[in-house]
């Protein structure tokens, strides 16, 4: 049988330290689990943008393709601020989720128990926290036209525009309800119909494939109450699905909310390919943090969630998905932090490489 492949790209920042930790972990499960896959590694973002002068060579789109999973780290930093728009680092990345048609991006946020006490809520808010927050990500104002800045008598206008297809909110909730289902069976769709007839549409659109799901419990919320709700009792929602800008706020708040962005995964899926696996890309939520980089500081979890969730949605391995969420909280649990996890009293940090190599002595006390 041929190994399912992964195409690996670390990016910026923390990236490739974070990736690092991950690659421990794919060794691992191809020597003790019988899951070996046929990796290879590109860059992405302002590394490739130093090599080729763009931050997505075609080559790497077009490995991107056709792998059975892409596995990102960060793209981003400082050092190309000044860059022209066309080439900055997140074109690279945006490239990748447009030309994919990776149109639906799973983002959970949960609360490690060993971990409620970091949250800047009260513990009874967020303990036991399980949401899923389901972001379309191929279109609306991140990619609608027109857009751009424009002369408009003696002054500039910047334009950008907010576009929904009926078939583009269609597709993102099936996925969402197909979501909901096998989870609470509860999910809660967000825009703002008050002001934007784009929302208006999404409302509609999101009801009449709920038809579909009459077991599923479904209501709308205005995003900007969402927020609200989302901060006063998160644990009223199981499933979110909202749009492309909406959820990266949205996705923001509630990573916040489970006490640290350095631990929470994403998964972005698009159509079935000819395996009848989804197109994938699965990267953490946090960015490349510029800041901390190559200090052996960051927090390498959010992306081994990553490989986790790359596990259960692309490779069918569920149970060795869970085997890996539980060797983490099992490492958790046992008082392992990275620097981001340390709070005001301090305490002594493992080094990213420290956290990777107590998960992997976890994984091995697992079997
Ligand atoms: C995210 C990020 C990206 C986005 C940036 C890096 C382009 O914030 O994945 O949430 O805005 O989508
Ligand atoms: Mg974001």
């Amino acid at each position: 049988m041929t190994k399912p492949s992964l195409l690996i790209l670390p990016g910026d920042g923390i990236g490739p330290e974070v990736m690092a930790e991950v690659r421990k972990i794919i060794g691992w499960f191809g020597e003790r689990r019988g899951l070996a896959f046929d990796v290879s590694e590109d860059l992405v973002g302002g590394c490739a943008y130093d090599k080729h002068g763009t931050p997505l060579h075609d080559d790497t789109m077009a490995k991107a393709q056709e792998v059975d999973a892409v596995l990102l780290g960060a793209v981003g930093g400082p050092k190309y601020d000044s860059l022209d728009f066309s080439v900055k680092p997140e074109r690279g990345l945006l490239r990748l989720r447009k030309e994919m048609d990776l149109f639906s991006n799973l983002r959970p946020a949960q609360c490690f128990d060993a971990l409620a006490d970091f949250s800047s809520l009260k513990k009874d808010v967020v303990a036991g926290l399980d949401i899923m927050i389901v972001r379309e990500l191929t279109s609306g104002v991140y990619f609608g036209e027109p857009r751009g800045i424009f002369k408009e008598g003696n002054e500039r206008v910047g334009i950008n525009t907010q576009r929904y297809t009926e078939s583009e909110i269609a597709r993102v909730a099936r996925s969402a309800f197909e979501l909901a289902m096998r989870r609470d069976k509860k999910l809660c769709s967000m825009e703002k119909a008050n002001v934007m007839e784009s929302g208006i549409l999404w409302r509609d659109v999101v009801t009449e494939v709920g038809k579909d799901y009459p077991e599923a419990e479904l209501s709308h919320m205005y995003a900007d109450a969402g927020a609200m709700q989302l901060t006063r009792w998160p644990k009223q929602f199981d499933v979110i699905v909202t749009d492309n800008l909406f959820g990266d706020l949205l996705s923001d708040l509630a990573a916040m909310l489970t006490g640290s962005l350095g631990m929470l995964p994403s998964a972005s899926l698009g159509a079935p390919m000819a395996s009848g696996r989804p197109k994938a890309l699965y990267e953490p939520v946090h960015g490349s943090a510029p800041d901390i980089a190559g200090q052996g500081k960051a927090n390498p979890i959010a992306c081994i969630l990553s490989f986790a969730m790359a596990l259960r949605y692309s490779f069918d391995q569920g149970d060795e998905a869970t085997r890996l969420e539980t060797a983490i909280e099992t490492v958790l649990a046992k008082g392992l932090r990275t620097a981001d996890l340390m709070g005001p009293e301090g305490g002594s940090a493992v080094s990213t490489s420290g956290m990777g190599d107590a998960i992997v002595a976890a994984l091995d006390a697992s079997i």
